[in-house]
């Protein structure tokens, strides 16, 4: 009886994780994302885009349903902006270069609009337009979508949100789009290097409703050519910071970039092909997105640097950009299923060049971060690993075995007391 319902959960479980991977439906181009207020409003809605419409001869349809416009009665300008960085407040928009081959030839680029009321429900319809949400340059996944009340001067940015590949399982039952929640998503971005494009990538975690002190970045950063001297292997390196969690936590890459849901169910499951399974970053059959786990904190800041070729580069397929970066309350096993839930997710979004946040510390020269694991028969290995420590240079080494999170504090009790038992 208990090895029948184990195997039933152990089903349901592996078909919850791999329920995005293997669908035979048809393909939409969709992509969503859920709009974050700027400066002193309470802006809150999503924004659809999907290349389904009701009229043969129209290409793309985007819609933005939000409320809170109190303090704007000027025209709002939809715009989509060069990059996916959040905290950029210099971001052009996307393409407004005289020397650019893909110019917005209308202010704004997806149009503009003026209301009266303090909510808006705008769809707008292209037949010819200027962007696309499949492989290549002109795609606007992983780039911001914005509300502004002047077109172009980031300035004037009232509300935002990166433009992820979203989930169809989740679209809005009131969306003219409903109809497609059945369908397999072929949304993507595929960069070009020394396109005037940057090679990184960005992501700001944002707590789910359960976990509202988790907070976070990750940065993503291509490195294609081995830098003499350094020990820093080639691949994508990925760095997160996060805020407000202990112990460890799992880190992961979702299949999609879809935060329309308050416990991010909406970031589907973890990114990878049909024939991948799932692992810690050792193994080398892993879906794409096992990230493994973060167990090294500093300043009560969990710390993660990793470096890996197996997910290839931003100009290539598969590509990371406009998917999730999601945190899960409980450490990735050698079993595969994923415990605990998810504390925070962010949409990987384009990142320019410079501007990329200090990483002062450097706990993890040896890449052994992620693979670290707890022994699930065992109660003492449970806490972070606090030996995992670094020897790089910097006034910060040394410092990683300080006791900062009760998680810690209350292992090394358990420990001492045992010990104390056993003696
Ligand atoms: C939307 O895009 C997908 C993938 O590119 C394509 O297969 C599908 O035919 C497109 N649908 C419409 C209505 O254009
Ligand atoms: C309008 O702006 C004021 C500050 O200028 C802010 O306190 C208030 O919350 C805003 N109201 C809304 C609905 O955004
Ligand atoms: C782009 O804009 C420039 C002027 O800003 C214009 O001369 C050029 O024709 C435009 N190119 C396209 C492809 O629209
Ligand atoms: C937005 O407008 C459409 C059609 O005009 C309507 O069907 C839908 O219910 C509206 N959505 C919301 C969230 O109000
Ligand atoms: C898909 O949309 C249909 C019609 O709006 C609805 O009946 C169905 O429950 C939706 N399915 C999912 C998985 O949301
Ligand atoms: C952690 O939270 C603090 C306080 O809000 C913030 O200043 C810091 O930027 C956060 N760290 C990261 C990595 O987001
Ligand atoms: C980020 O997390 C920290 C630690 O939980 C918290 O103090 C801070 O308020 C959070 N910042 C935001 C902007 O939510
Ligand atoms: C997994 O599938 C992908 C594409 O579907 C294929 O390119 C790859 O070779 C497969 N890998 C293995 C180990 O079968
Ligand atoms: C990788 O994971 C698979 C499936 O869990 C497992 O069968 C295989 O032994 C693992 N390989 C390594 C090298 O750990
Ligand atoms: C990340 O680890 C690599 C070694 O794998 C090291 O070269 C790099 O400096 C580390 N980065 C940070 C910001 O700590
Ligand atoms: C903790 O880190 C040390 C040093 O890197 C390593 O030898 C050990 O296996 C790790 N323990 C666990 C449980 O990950």
């Amino acid at each position: 009886m208990k090895i029948i319902s184990s195997s039933l959960l152990l089903f349901i479980v592996i078909n919850i994780i791999f329920v995005n991977l293997g669908q035979c439906q048809q393909p939409i181009e969709y992509s969503s994302c859920q709009l974050q207020s700027v400066g002193s409003n309470n802006i809150n809605g999503y924004v659809l885009i999907s290349n389904y419409s009701g009229a043969s001869s129209e290409k793309y349809t985007v819609q933005v349903v939000a409320s809170g416009f109190q303090n704007v009665s000027s025209t709002v300008y939809a715009t989509v902006r060069q990059y996916g960085n959040l905290l950029n407040t210099n971001n052009p928009v996307f393409g407004y270069n005289p020397n650019d081959e893909y110019n917005c030839t209308v202010p704004g680029c997806l149009g503009s609009t003026t209301f009266t009321t303090t909510s808006m429900n705008w769809t707008q319809t292209f037949t010819t337009p200027m962007f696309n949400l499949s492989p290549g340059l002109k795609s606007v996944v992983g780039r911001i979508f914005s509300l502004s009340t002047s077109p172009f001067d980031s300035n004037y940015i009232i509300a935002q949100c990166v433009l992820g590949i979203g989930n169809p399982q989740f679209i809005p039952s009131t969306s003219p789009m409903a109809s497609l929640n059945e369908s397999t998503n072929y949304a993507a971005i595929s960069e070009i290097p020394n396109n005037g494009i940057q090679n990184g990538a960005v992501c700001y975690l944002q707590p789910t409703a359960a976990y509202p002190l988790v907070n976070g970045t990750v940065l993503i950063t291509e490195i294609k050519n081995i830098i003499i001297g350094s020990n820093q292997p080639m691949g994508l390196n990925i760095i997160a910071m996060v805020n407000g969690t202990d112990g460890q936590i799992g880190i992961s890459i979702n299949q999609f970039g879809d935060s329309l849901t308050a416990d991010g169910s909406s970031t589907g499951g973890v990114w990878g092909l049909s024939n991948q399974t799932h692992g810690l970053p050792t193994n080398n059959t892993r879906l794409y997105g096992d990230l493994g786990n973060i167990c090294v904190y500093y300043n009560d800041v969990a710390y993660y640097n990793w470096t890996t070729p197996y997910i290839g580069y931003f100009d290539s397929i598969p590509n990371l950009l406009g998917r999730s970066i999601v945190i899960r309350s409980k450490p990735y096993t050698t079993s595969p299923t994923y415990d605990g839930s998810i504390m925070a997710t962010c949409v990987i979004g384009l990142r320019e060049n410079g501007n990329i946040p200090a990483t002062k510390f450097n706990p993890n020269t040896n890449n052994a971060a992620p693979t670290c694991f707890p022994d699930p028969t065992t109660s003492t290995t449970t806490g972070p690993n606090t030996t995992t420590s670094t020897t790089g240079s910097g006034s910060d080494s040394g410092s990683f075995s300080s006791i900062t999170t009760p998680f810690m504090k209350l292992t090394i009790l358990l420990i001492s007391v045992l010990s104390f038992i056993l003696l």
